[in-house]
């Protein structure tokens, strides 16, 4: 495709010396952390919700119409369709969406880590309220606060692993940022499986509390960690940044990319208002890259597995441990395939893995409404063969999959990866705002368009599976191995974009 792989080959350069270092190891390890406390909230309210004593305490409405309706001569398709319900799934996403863009200016002001401390600080209360709480008001709140903390760690740390990484890693160890997800997601399902089985009911309450563990991790980790020398050297601090460059790297020979880094940093302070530049022509593939794909991110449909499979599952008739149980299937076929994708990632280069993973997902999707539709058909009203069942939660782990090594750690690195420092910050919030928003719209949307699309809802998916496949195609270079502040480069000798990037000083100045 024109614009294709050739361009980093004609766009990058030298990498700069430098190896990983423990020490960085370290840090990326506890910033990742963030990423768990964000799996974990995914992947905790869907089986929450499916259990019992939680539904008829807090939603008893729809615990009644769930009863109602769990004999297979009911619609199945609607079971769940209560707004009040997803609210509490996706009030988390709202209030993220909010928090991520007064969290541009913490982690461009005081520096990522404190962006880091804050967003752990709030998970912690959130974990407090939900775990304690006695009525409906408390759990949302509990989600919101939570939301906060999400909207804070993931505005910084994924601008925190692009900075602290040597360019021909960065793919790794950002991705290392979606392995923490998946992990957080597959440690939800086991938990859920677990404490659903606990007499009396309560269980409910040690799987919302738990988030505690992760949140205690990154609140008291980021308190040590050190800031990158990129946010120092943007807030004046030359000398800290210079020798934070050679721990970070490992050795004397760092004057070549501190250099390049003071270059950016001297563009950096000039940039007044970091929101009104990014809306400037020459900043236009970097604001479609933060605008796009987290938007196509969330029109995979992932998160209707992620957040209701075991509702899902329900739906498909089966038990409710049988349904949390597929769910930790889909979980852990999630975080093998991250993991393909954290070796692969800055070998294949991201073009490939999300075409690949696009073309699998196509296929996945088209097969699971299909067979979905033709037992449920129009009416919902059927009995589902367990072997037949089962067949419909391995085709959905080959979505899954598909998913997993491509537009899921993608989603997240290249929108970071490809921001010039001056307006990292603020295209980060923006990539985090838009993907919240359609989190929440997807979260929001699921039940009732299931209960209304039946399976049709999965070729809806399927198809905009087919957009997203023909935007990268067209319109997202190669980035695998591109120096972060090198990456000017790629737009200038990309088919479309480089009508936008004149020369080296527009990226720049007018
Ligand atoms: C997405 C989440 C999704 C998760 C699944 C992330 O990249 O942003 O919305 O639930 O992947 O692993």
């Amino acid at each position: 495709m024109a614009g294709g792989g050739a361009v980093a080959a004609t766009g990058s350069k030298q990498d700069y010396p430098g190896r990983l270092t423990p020490f960085v190891s370290m840090a990326c390890l506890v910033a990742a952390t963030g990423g768990l406390i964000f799996g974990y909230d995914i992947g905790i309210s869907g089986g929450v919700t499916s259990m019992d004593p939680f539904l008829s305490r807090f939603f008893p409405s729809v615990y009644r119409k769930q009863q109602a309706d769990s004999s297979s001569n009911s619609n199945q398709y609607c079971k769940f369709d209560s707004q009040v319900l997803t609210m509490f799934t996706s009030s988390l996403y709202l209030a993220a969406l909010v928090s991520s863009v007064c969290a541009a200016s913490v982690t461009r002001m005081a520096g990522r880590k404190w962006s880091m401390f804050v967003g752990g600080v709030t998970f912690l209360a959130g974990c407090a309220l939900n775990g304690a709480a006695q009525n409906v008001a408390m759990l949302i709140l509990g989600r919101v606060l939570l939301g906060v903390g999400v909207g804070f760690a993931n505005q910084s740390v994924p601008v925190y692993l692009s900075e602290m990484a040597p360019a021909r890693m960065r793919g790794m160890l950002n991705n290392g940022f979606q392995l923490m997800i998946t992990l957080g997601i597959l440690a939800a399902n086991l938990i859920n499986y677990g404490t659903d089985k606990i007499a009396g009911g309560w269980g409910w309450r040690l799987s919302l509390a738990l988030a505690a563990v992760p949140a205690g991790i990154i609140t008291v980790g980021s308190f040590f960690l050190p800031d990158t020398p990129n946010s120092l050297l943007e807030r004046g601090k030359a000398d800290e940044a210079r020798e934070m460059l050679r721990r970070v790297r490992g050795t004397e020979d760092v004057e070549e990319e501190y250099r390049d880094l003071s270059a950016a940093s001297e563009a950096s302070r000039a940039v007044k208002s970091p929101w009104r530049d990014i809306l400037r022509r020459q900043y236009r593939p970097q604001l479609a890259m933060a605008v796009f794909i987290p938007l196509l991110q969330q029109l995979t449909g992932i998160n209707v597995i992620m957040f209701y499979a075991p509702v899902l599952f329900k739906t498909l008739g089966f038990g409710g441990s049988a349904s949390l149980m597929s769910a930790v299937i889909t979980g852990v076929v999630n975080l093998a395939a991250t993991l393909v994708s954290v070796f692969t990632v800055d070998r294949a280069g991201r073009r490939a893995l999300f075409l690949q993973g696009g073309a699998q997902m196509f296929a996945s999707l088209v097969a699971v409404g299909a067979l979905i539709g033709a037992k449920l058909g129009w009416s919902g009203v059927a009995e589902i063969p367990a072997g037949y069942a089962a067949a419909v939660v391995a085709v959905m782990c080959v979505y899954v999959a598909g998913f997993a090594w491509s537009w899921g750690p993608l989603g997240w690195l290249v929108p970071s990866e490809v921001m010039p420092l001056e307006v990292r910050p603020a295209g980060q919030s923006i990539t985090v705002a838009v993907n919240m928003l359609m989190t929440f719209a997807v979260a929001q949307a699921f039940l009732p368009m299931l209960c209304r699309l039946k399976f049709v809802l999965f070729f809806f998916f399927a198809a905009w599976v087919v957009v997203m496949t023909l935007f990268v195609a067209l319109f997202v270079p190669e980035t695998k191995g591109v120096p972060i502040e090198d990456m000017g480069n790629v737009w200038k000798a990309h088919w479309y974009w480089s009508r936008f990037v004149t020369d080296d000083g527009a990226q720049h100045g007018d």
